[in-house]
């Protein structure tokens, strides 16, 4: 395929990015030499591993993963129990100011994480600024460890702590200023509404979800075990897409602020998708883990041919054009009606799943009859869990009355 003559440029507030792409904050930038590489790839951006001051004592366990996987070993979630970046302090210096040398057309932002002590915060935003950091993310959403320290999430999910914290770096930075969100609280709004009202310029979000892996059924170890016991960890990766565009459509939908969005982005789709539910540009994490970052070149190329097919003139043109669709409950239409239909009768492989799904979660409106599906149009509710289960796509929802 041919790469379209179209510009992926994209400003975020007083950003600008050569296309909406960032790695975002994790192990794919946990080194200057992986974000020199992401840059050689084409990634417009990156967010550092969260930076620590060297008092803040940072020791990983191990193993600190889990994953959730299909049959064909695609990754469906991702659980972390990492902690920061366990580089210290003279060592980010020295790399964000080398990296800003050598690519002066990407964008280095550094992730910054301090005590709960919001001068601690202030003071060391002064020194990723001063090695040259174009701009500092706030991470006050770190949902595992952390948080019994005080920091990360239990800043998070306080609107007024946040917006302490975020006055107090506000303060001192000359550099734009980016509040990282936590999804784990009952309503983003006050809380990215403190970030904005402390200086914050950007918002971005998610970080990761809190979540339990798993439990293994032979040894009952919770999942990631470290030496038979775990904690609560971050839940990232394709799984928690939908609850990413929630943020990000709800925030674009109540506050005018730039949005970074973040959270099972791994194709040009997921990335259109968080462009068109508000975002200005996207960070990516997991799926860099588990593909490479590599992936920068088919998210490239196939955004810029998506926006050509559809006459978008650029990224700023799709950004937020789904929000006019998404409203209250109370909003939605019900004067159209649809119902389930057997549009394509020949895929019908009598499997059932069907039959039992309507006649024990719906309506009781399928049959297999003579080795094919059948909908009884009188007793379908038009609920559509029928076309979801089927796994050959027989069945469509056609308008009714
Ligand atoms: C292993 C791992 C480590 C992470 N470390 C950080 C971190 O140091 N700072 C931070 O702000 N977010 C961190 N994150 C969260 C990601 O930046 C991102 O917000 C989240 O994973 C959702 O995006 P994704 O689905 O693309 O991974 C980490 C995520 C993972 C999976």
């Amino acid at each position: 395929m041919s790469v379209p003559d179209l510009s992926l440029e994209t400003t975020v507030g007083p950003l600008t990015l050569k296309n909406p792409f960032l790695l975002a904050s994790g192990p794919p930038t946990a080194s200057g030499e992986q974000i020199r590489r992401a840059f050689r790839l084409g990634w417009a951006g990156a967010v550092t591993k969260t930076i620590v001051p060297d008092a803040m004592e940072i020791q990983d366990v191990s193993p600190r993963f889990a994953a959730w996987k299909d049959e064909s070993s695609g990754l469906l979630g991702f659980e972390n129990i990492e902690l920061l970046s366990r580089k210290d302090e003279s060592y980010w210096s020295g790399e964000i100011a080398a990296i800003r040398r050598e690519y002066p057309d990407r964008v280095l932002v550094a992730s910054i994480m301090a005590s709960p002590d919001p001068e601690e915060w202030q003071e060391f935003a002064c020194t990723v600024q001063d090695a040259g950091a174009d701009a500092i993310e706030l991470n006050v959403s770190c949902p595992h460890g952390m948080p019994e320290r005080g920091v990360g999430a239990a800043i998070g999910q306080h609107a007024d702590l946040v917006r302490e914290v975020t006055r107090a770096v506000r303060k001192v930075a000359a550099v734009p200023l980016i509040v990282k969100l936590t999804p784990n609280v009952t309503d983003i709004m006050p809380v990215a509404a403190a970030a904005v009202d402390a200086g914050a310029d950007i918002l971005s979000a998610i970080n990761t979800v809190q979540c339990l892996m798993g439990i293994d059924l032979d040894t009952l170890e919770p999942r990631p075990s470290v030496a038979g016991a775990s904690t609560y960890g971050g839940y990232s990766g394709p799984a928690v897409k939908p609850i990413g565009l929630k943020v990000i459509s709800q925030i674009a939908r109540e506050l005018p602020v730039p949005l970074m969005g973040i959270g099972g982005i791994s194709r040009w789709q997921d990335a259109a998708e968080y462009i068109a539910a508000g975002a200005s540009a996207v960070q990516v994490c997991t799926a860099v883990m588990w593909e490479g970052a590599g992936i920068v070149r088919e998210m490239d190329r196939g955004l810029s041919g998506y926006l050509a097919e559809k006459q978008f003139a650029g990224v700023g043109a799709l950004r937020g054009r789904a929000l006019p669709r998404i409203g209250t409950h109370a909003s939605l239409s019900r004067s159209i009606y649809r119902f389930a239909a057997v549009g394509f009768p020949e895929r019908c492989i009598s499997c059932g799943r069907c039959v039992k799904a309507c006649r024990d979660g719906g309506y009781h409106a399928v049959s297999i009859v003579d080795q094919r599906v059948a909908i009884e149009r009188d007793r379908c509710d038009g609920c559509s869990l029928c076309s979801h289960v089927c796994p050959e796509g027989v069945i469509v929802m056609l308008p009714g009355l």
